[in-house]
């Protein structure tokens, strides 16, 4: 199962766990996965920068494995007519909750030209970039001798982020939790939504780096179809969620472990920007109202304290992104175990194709 990304990547077996932010990929389960033979990615999303400095620092810590942190690269997003419905139903939200509000002050994060200045520093061997073109960043991360991974929904865009300086493409398919990695943002109804099983051949034919399969992925039959694709590792963001080092709390697990496949829809109702994931009360209240959400990025910072009170309790006001393959993660489990089962199946899938 060695690939030559395994080589350039520092992997023993081609199974990478996904950057997920908001608190998920902690470095505990970046380090495990990184020991296990994998790649695991911290998300800087969000985090101020001596929070990921610190991260970069227990990963270290934790393992002598590489691995990267990946930066959500988003470009402007339009405005909406009118705010008020967000604000109102926000404001409903909240006081149906009994709090008191307001959401984080804006402006609080750490701008991403910063941050990834943190993890260049720290000598941080991979970046990853979402949502947008890795094109200003390319030429100072090869100049601190880090590699360039870019992540794409499209042909054109895989072909975009190819002549922009990346080293290797994920190619994110439909199924994927988490937001969609479209470089532009576009409307629901304009979304492009290529399943992964059509994606992935068409960006390695379209690409001469090596690509990386992303959505839907959730076990080792999962991996070898990625690889039969042409695909040089797979990148798995959900099944990851249910590791005993994930940071998900008790409620986020619980619904991934309960919910059916239809249950995960996309919706930009949780950031501004289209996401996959599971339809809770948050998504059907913004449906219902009517209400187009804040442009990105200031949803999140406006509903912040919501989604954090709903996580500590069971859920059903926050953003929880899970993938349409959910079903298939039907127990917790350590990283390293989900590695090894992940490769074993793998294994065993290719021999039954042969
Ligand atoms: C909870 C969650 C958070 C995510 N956050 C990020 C992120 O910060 N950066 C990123 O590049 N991708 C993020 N993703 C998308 C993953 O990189 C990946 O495309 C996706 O998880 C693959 O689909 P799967 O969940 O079906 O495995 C996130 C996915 C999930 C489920």
């Amino acid at each position: 199962m060695r690939t030559r990304l395994c080589d350039r990547l520092g992997m023993a077996v081609p199974i990478i766990q996904a950057p997920m932010a908001g608190g998920w990929t902690t470095p505990r389960l970046v380090a495990a996965v990184s020991e296990a033979g994998g790649l695991g990615l911290l998300a800087a999303a969000r985090l101020t920068a001596d929070q990921l400095r610190g991260q970069i620092e227990e990963t270290r810590r934790l393992t002598g494995h590489p691995f990267g942190v990946n930066f959500l690269v988003p470009g402007p997003s339009p405005a909406i007519a009118d705010e008020r419905p967000a604000v109102a139903a926000l404001e409903r939200i909240r006081q149906g909750l009994g709090l008191t509000g307001p959401g984080a002050p804006a402006g609080s994060a750490t701008p991403v030209e910063e941050a990834i200045e943190v993890a260049l520093r720290a000598r941080v061997p991979i970046i990853s970039f979402a949502m947008g073109s890795p094109r200003p960043w390319a030429e100072p991360v090869h100049a601190a001798g880090a590699m360039v991974i870019a992540s794409v929904t499209t042909v054109t865009e895989a072909e975009a982020a190819q002549a922009a300086g990346a080293d290797a493409i994920v190619a994110q398919g439909a199924e994927a939790g988490g937001h969609r990695s479209t470089f532009e943002a576009h409307s629901l109804e304009a979304l492009p939504l290529i399943g992964t099983m059509a994606l992935v051949p068409a960006v390695v034919d379209a690409v001469t780096v090596p690509v990386i399969a992303a959505g839907g992925i959730m076990d080792g039959r999962g991996v070898a179809a990625a690889l039969a694709l042409g695909a040089e590792a797979a990148q798995l963001g959900t099944r990851f969620l249910l590791a005993h080092e994930s940071g998900a709390p008790p409620a986020y697990r619980r619904r991934l472990l309960e919910a059916a496949e239809t249950e995960a829809v996309v919706t930009d109702a949780f950031s501004g920007r289209a996401a996959r994931a599971l339809r809770n009360a948050f998504v059907r209240t913004f449906a219902e109202a009517g209400a187009r959400p804040l442009p990105w990025p200031r949803q999140v910072a406006a509903a912040v304290d919501i989604y954090q009170a709903s996580l500590a309790d069971d859920g059903d006001w926050a953003p929880l992104f899970a993938g349409q393959g959910l079903r298939l993660a039907r127990r917790e489990q350590a990283a390293a175990d989900i590695v090894r089962e992940l490769v074993e199946e793998a294994k065993a899938a290719g021999d039954r194709a042969r």
